[in-house]
């Protein structure tokens, strides 16, 4: 799926995906910076009945919330990971090969060989449009 769409039109593809995803799902975000990643993330929890508040986890790399019905959320920004072992420390690999809870990467393409044993992974991809700061090339891969 390839889409031009307003930040509305964001919010409801965010919304699309909100019911397809569930335990063992793996979203990956890839855009430049300010493509609207984070945005994604924030309207899809918001989807998700999310009530703790969405940022960028980009110093901490990990950032986890709660869907009010008790699916797990991890997500995580690998903008400034520069070695991959400290993933284990924040408990990625525990996280994949349990199976349980949402898993959401902004940059995951960065070290995208972390997941080519893995299915269930949707690949999102943010664009700018010349011209039009308010729009954005979303494409969806699954
Ligand atoms: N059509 C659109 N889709 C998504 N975000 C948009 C759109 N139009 C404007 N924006 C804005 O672009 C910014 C994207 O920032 P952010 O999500 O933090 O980017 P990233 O995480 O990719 O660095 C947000 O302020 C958002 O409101
Ligand atoms: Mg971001």
């Amino acid at each position: 799926m390839l889409k031009r769409a307003t930040l509305k039109e964001t919010q409801e593809l965010a919304h699309e995906v909100s019911l397809q995803v569930n335990d063992g799902n793996i979203i990956l975000l890839n855009g430049e910076m300010g493509s609207g990643k984070t945005q994604f993330v924030r309207f899809l929890c918001s989807s998700l009945k999310v009530k703790d508040r969405v940022s960028s986890p980009s110093f901490i790399i990990m950032n986890k919330y709660e869907t009010s019905e008790g699916l797990e959320i991890f997500h995580f920004d690998f903008y400034r990971l520069t070695d991959i072992r400290d993933l284990e420390e924040i408990g990625l690999f525990e996280i994949l090969e349990s199976k349980k809870g949402l898993v959401i990467v902004e940059w995951g393409n960065m070290f995208k060989s972390l997941f080519v044993k893995e299915k269930n992974i949707i690949d999102i991809y943010f664009n700018f449009i010349e011209d039009n700061i308010n729009l954005r090339e979303i494409s969806i891969q699954r």
